[in-house]
């Protein structure tokens, strides 16, 4: 689906380049945007930058980043201030409370995708803005969907690729295995591992990916968050949580015997 803007995009700041897509702000009626645009005619790129296109348009979550037009060239996005969770752990990392809060807002918005057909693929810290840079579940906004799998008619433009980023991504999306949306949860407990204790769980991540390090990392944060982070980081996905769903009642059940406050339920659609 494409959604033509009636005016263009003035880009006011290039901010990043990367495989042909340059991110920017700019200012599209009256508002401040985040802008993708397509710089190559490398026909992957222009695929890969569709399929972003395709797909951010079929999500509508308070807690997912909304897609506000779609040209050949460009992708707009609001401009959401604040950073993201990788600039917040860049200061050092979370307690407990904030670390869960962050983790219950990307479920939410992750079990969004999943009801959608959508498996991200590529969750990180660095594609989790936090709007006002606060460690709170409403702050959370997920961003790129530039490695996504989504079931459809379409053929998989991602099939039989490595992509995706090593420390974060789960042993069988290594593989080549696409469209499970238990390694995202699997990415999902690296997060709130790189939450709680400043680092991903693996030094070696390749080692770990490939079979030849059975390294059991140390658990970081306190002992009732063992269990949930030691089944989202299971190798196998049979042995992990088996739907975002199941990881929201196990987190909000480690919330509560800590005496943390109960988190609410974001599933209210959002404006686009
Ligand atoms: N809507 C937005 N508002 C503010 N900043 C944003 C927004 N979307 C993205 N960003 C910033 O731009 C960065 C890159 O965006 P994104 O992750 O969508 O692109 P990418 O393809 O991964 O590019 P890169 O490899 O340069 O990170 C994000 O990490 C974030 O810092
Ligand atoms: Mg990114």
């Amino acid at each position: 689906m494409l959604l033509p803007p009636p005016e263009p995009v003035a880009v006011l700041a290039a901010l990043s380049h990367q495989h042909g897509v340059e991110g920017g702000s700019g200012e599209w009626r009256g508002q401040a945007v985040y802008v993708k645009t397509l710089v190559s005619d490398d026909p992957d790129t222009v695929v890969r930058f569709h399929h972003e296109g395709a797909v951010a348009a079929r999500l509508r979550h308070p807690l997912v980043t909304p897609l506000l037009a779609h040209t050949q060239t460009q992708l707009i996005f609001p401009f959401l201030p604040g950073g993201t969770l990788r600039d917040l752990l860049r200061s050092g990392p979370l307690d407990a409370g904030g670390a869960t809060a962050v983790a219950w807002g990307v479920l939410q918005a992750v079990r969004h995708l999943h009801a959608c057909g959508v498996t991200h693929h590529d969750l990180k810290p660095e594609n989790v803005l936090l709007c006002g840079g606060s460690p709170a579940a409403q702050a959370v906004r997920l961003i790129d969907f530039g490695m996504s799998h989504a079931v459809g008619p379409g053929p998989d433009i991602h099939s039989g690729t490595r992509m995706g980023t090593p420390q974060f991504m789960a042993p069988e999306q290594f593989r080549g295995v696409r469209g499970d949306p238990r390694s995202d949860l699997y990415s999902v407990g690296v997060l709130l591992f790189d939450c709680l204790a400043g680092h991903p769980p693996h030094e070696d991540a390749l080692g770990w990916l490939i079979g030849l390090s059975e390294d059991r990392p140390t658990l970081p944060g306190p002992a009732a968050l063992h269990p949930l982070l030691r089944r989202a980081l299971e190798r196998h996905p049979a042995q992990r949580p088996q739907s975002a769903q199941e990881m929201l009642t196990d987190l909000a059940a480690a919330r509560a015997a800590l005496g943390l406050a109960r988190l609410a339920e974001s599933c209210r659609p959002s404006p686009v």
